[in-house]
């Protein structure tokens, strides 16, 4: 794919301008160098740059007429500028016009570095920011779902037409793709937005439970039923429902949502009162529902009512050019959720997240950015800092190969056995992540709920660390 991260440099020196060009390359960075003004705004008409760097004083054409020229022509492209002396009035005189910044010769290289990788990333979001509006023309908030790829943007126009249509949609991905994140979309940009959107995974809740769950029940309808209790179909009246996994649902349910959609009205459980609805229906699925069908696991009716309007997701490796979009989507938030400094990434981790399968889709890159955020300490996401099945130096776990215990005679308490290996593997966690919970959820691939909970019910407490502070971490 097309390499953004392009560098004009501009310095009359052939030195300076030649280690500058040499050194950045070495970053990975595609650079190019003119040495005049004139010649830099040459170039510059027909290639628009992400980065300018430029000597200020030159001879003819200066630094601050070269950034006079930028800012007209290329909002997102960012100056900085290289001053001999460290005159403050000059340098104020650059920020007032629009420099990103301005570094004093001779400078530190580390500190350069981390100057135009700050640069770049604030550009790359000028420019998608200006993008997706001229994409979505404000019309549609479908903000919180990055891409530019022509499959998402497909997506994109799919979901703008049918927002305000009632239509039955199923969405298809593998998992990690955006199912529910597109199916939440849909409802809270559509008609329906101040009705509820009730999600309910089929696949989590056992089938004997499911019915009741969709239909509700009336008490002493089957024992434990000790009250009325309204079904997800009722709740959702008026809004929209999300049956996820509906691929999971069994037979004999299947069958009666499909009566239920047929009909628009619903039963509860032990009750013959007909309740009419109104309820937009999203489903969703990672499996191949079509090869259910013709093995006779799942009704053909059914699949036809429901797959009214198809919307397919496709996986991350099919649309290489939003990782660096998405990437530094998540670096965003989890910089902001963890309270630092925004960081960036390096181009030889971007690449390598960009060569990368994504076998997890999305799901799995939000993961490996928390937890590679978590474990990184500067600004700067090199590639050493990603999991090592993503080229990094480290292990991250993931590809690690479990080897389970041997099972004695007399077998043994898996439940129990397990329970150890989670206590230990969370105390090692929390110890690593100095009793921030949150650092220690990253460490081991979870979110901070789901560290909560486990310990709650390991009976975990934090490890006392010292210099730690009091409250939630
Ligand atoms: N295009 C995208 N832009 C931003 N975030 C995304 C995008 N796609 C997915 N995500 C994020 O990735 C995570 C997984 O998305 P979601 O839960 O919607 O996937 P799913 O297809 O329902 O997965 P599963 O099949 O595992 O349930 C969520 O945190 C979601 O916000
Ligand atoms: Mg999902």
């Amino acid at each position: 794919m097309k390499n953004l991260s392009q560098i004009l440099i501009i310095d009359d020196e052939a030195n300076n301008r030649e280690a500058l060009s040499m050194l950045l390359t070495h970053a990975g960075y595609e650079v190019e160098s003119a040495d005049s003004g004139e010649k830099a705004l040459e170039i510059m008409k027909k290639t628009p740059f992400e980065i300018v760097i430029t000597d200020l004083f030159l001879p003819g054409v200066s630094g601050i007429d070269i950034l006079k020229k930028v800012k007209e022509d290329s909002p997102y492209t960012n100056v900085i500028l290289i001053t001999g002396n460290a005159s403050a009035e000059t340098a104020v005189e650059a920020m007032k016009e629009g420099a990103f910044d301005y570094i004093t010769k001779p400078f530190n290289i580390e500190k350069l570095k981390v100057l135009v990788a700050k640069a770049l990333e604030k550009s790359q979001l000028v420019a998608e920011n200006l993008y997706l509006r001229q994409q979505l023309r404000g019309k549609y908030k479908f903000e919180n779902i990055i891409g530019n790829s022509n499959a998402i943007q497909q997506v994109f126009s799919r979901m703008e037409r049918i927002v305000n249509t009632d239509s039955t949609i199923l969405i298809l991905g593998e998992s990690g793709t955006g199912k529910e994140l597109v199916a939440r979309a849909i409802h809270f940009n559509g008609a329906r937005k101040e009705k509820s959107f009730i999600a309910i995974n089929c696949g989590a809740i056992p089938a004997e439970l499911l019915e009741s769950e969709l239909f509700g029940h009336v008490r002493g309808s089957f024992t434990g039923a000790v009250s009325d209790k309204p079904g997800k179909f009722e709740v959702a009246n008026y809004g929209t429902i999300f049956l996820d996994e509906i691929g999971t649902m069994p037979m004999h349910l299947q069958m009666k949502l499909l009566r239920v959609l047929q009909e628009q009205e619903v039963e509860r459980v032990g009750s013959s009162k007909k309740i009419k609805l109104n309820v937009r229906v999203i489903s969703a699925t990672n499996a191949n529902l079509e090869d259910q069908v013709k093995k006779g696991q799942f009704r053909e009716d059914l699949y036809y009512r429901l797959n009214v309007i198809p919307i397919l997701l496709p996986p991350l490796r099919d649309r290489q050019e939003d990782i660096p979009l998405l990437a530094r989507h998540f670096l965003q938030k989890t910089c902001r959720e963890m309270k630092r400094s925004l960081m960036s990434l390096s181009p030889a981790a971007m690449q390598a997240l960009e060569n990368y399968e994504w076998p997890g889709n999305v799901r799995e890159m939000e993961n490996v950015i928390e937890r590679t955020v978590a474990l990184t300490d500067g600004d700067i996401i090199e590639k050493r800092d990603l999991p090592q099945h993503i080229g990094g130096g480290e292990d991250s776990g993931s590809s690690m190969a479990f080897q389970p215990p041997p099972i004695p005679e007399e077998g043994v308490n898996m439940v129990m056995f397990i329970e150890g290996i989670e206590r230990g593997m969370i105390r090692e966690a929390l110890v690593m992540g100095k009793g921030v919970k949150a650092k220690a959820a990253a460490l081991l691939g979870i979110n901070r709920t789901t560290l909560v909970e486990k310990m709650k019910r390991l009976d975990l407490e934090t490890p006392a660390i010292s210099g730690k502070k009091t409250g939630r971490r």
